[in-house]
């Protein structure tokens, strides 16, 4: 009777729905931790079989949206949906639907890779001979096949990071969700992680949305949204967000006082430029011959002069005024991350 009453149910929201209904629909979400808002009336769609990231730096709110994606907490207000379900008036079908891989650790360390898919699937409802080989294909397609027997704790980061990921897709989710997946593992861990994710998208028709505060990850995404401080600053394809920036992005180190030289490069060649931590900073078609030219007007007053294309960082900065990065920030990166820090080490 219950399944039956399940069925009708789906069937409805299924006919409710419009021809390619968005994985999640994200609407005027708000969210606030006692006086602090978290998430500012945040908007945005995730379509069928997308790679989605959500980029923002410390604090932006991509945990806070993690947490009411996957039903752990309920919004302040807005809402939320995952395939048509109410993240916060029906959890238990929205869960269905999804498989999450938290940023702390979930796996027992002390359990062989087997015995933590094996709890995880009968959390899921999975049982014997089904869950048996529903484990070993899951082991086989991250790769840990021949290790099931072995206890998780003598496992590299980067493999207790694929049994993490195995538990969230053990039940055949549609929707996969990851908050900062990659956090402690090498590059080329983090570059399997990205290439598998990819193939669960192509081969399997899985959607997924993963948070990340790395540029060259969010590089990787179908689309993106930009958080900052609890606000969307962007939305839309990488090439879509790069392609805002007019031309290319040209930054100067000024020799004394970079306000001052700033002023007398827009008096003289009438363009926009922004100061940045002691940096002048110039949108720029053509920019190698523009370069050379303020460096003839202004002699001994440029140290240190770059040209690159538009990256994402470009356009955070365009949308916000600041740096993705603040240098407090930068003290507290451990030496993986810095290693992809978007900043200065770029140009
Ligand atoms: N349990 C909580 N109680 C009070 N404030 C919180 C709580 N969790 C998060 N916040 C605040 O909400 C804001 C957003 O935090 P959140 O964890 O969502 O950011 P984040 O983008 O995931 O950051 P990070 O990149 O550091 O993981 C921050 O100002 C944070 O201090
Ligand atoms: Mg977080």
């Amino acid at each position: 009777m219950a399944t039956k009453v399940s069925t009708f149910d789906d069937a409805v929201a299924i006919a409710a729905q419009p021809a390619t209904p968005a994985v999640i629909a994200v609407e005027n979400l708000v969210h606030r931790y006692e006086n602090r808002t978290a998430l500012n009336g945040i908007s945005f769609e995730v379509r069928p079989a997308e790679l989605f990231g959500l980029l923002g730096p410390n604090g932006s709110g991509k945990t806070t949206l993690f947490r009411i994606l996957s039903t752990l907490m309920i919004p302040s207000s807005g809402r939320a949906t995952i395939l048509g379900y109410d993240t916060a008036q029906e959890p238990a079908r929205v869960r269905r639907q999804i498989g999450v891989v938290f940023q702390a650790q979930s796996i027992d360390l002390k359990l062989t890779a087997y015995e933590n898919l094996w709890h995880q699937g009968h959390l899921y409802g999975l049982r014997g001979a089904a869950l048996n080989k529903r484990i070993l294909e899951i082991l086989s397609r991250v790769g840990l096949a021949d290790r099931a027997k072995e206890l998780v704790e003598t496992f590299s980061g980067g493999m207790q990071r694929r049994i993490e990921l195995g538990k969230g897709l053990l039940h055949h989710p549609g929707l996969l969700l990851l908050d900062e997946p990659t956090t402690g593992l090498d590059p080329g861990a983090r570059r399997d992680l990205w290439q598998y994710l990819a193939m669960l998208r192509d081969e399997e028709h899985v959607s997924v949305l993963v948070t990340t505060h790395l540029m060259e990850e969010a590089e990787r995404c179908d689309r993106l949204a930009i958080l900052n401080e609890g606000n969307l600053v962007a939305l839309g394809t990488p090439t879509e967000l790069k392609s805002e920036i007019g031309g290319d992005v040209v930054l100067l180190d000024a020799a004394h006082d970079a306000g001052l030289l700033a002023e007398r490069i827009r008096a003289r060649f009438r363009v926009d430029t922004t100061v940045l931590e002691n940096q002048i900073r110039i949108e720029r078609e053509g920019a190698h011959r523009f370069v050379t030219e303020v460096v003839e007007a202004f002699p001994g007053e440029i140290e240190a002069m770059s040209v690159s294309k538009p990256a994402l960082e470009d356009v955070f900065i365009r949308r916000t005024g600041h740096k993705f990065w603040n240098e407090k920030d930068e003290t507290e990166l451990n030496s993986n991350d810095r290693s992809s820090k978007p900043n200065k080490s770029r140009r």
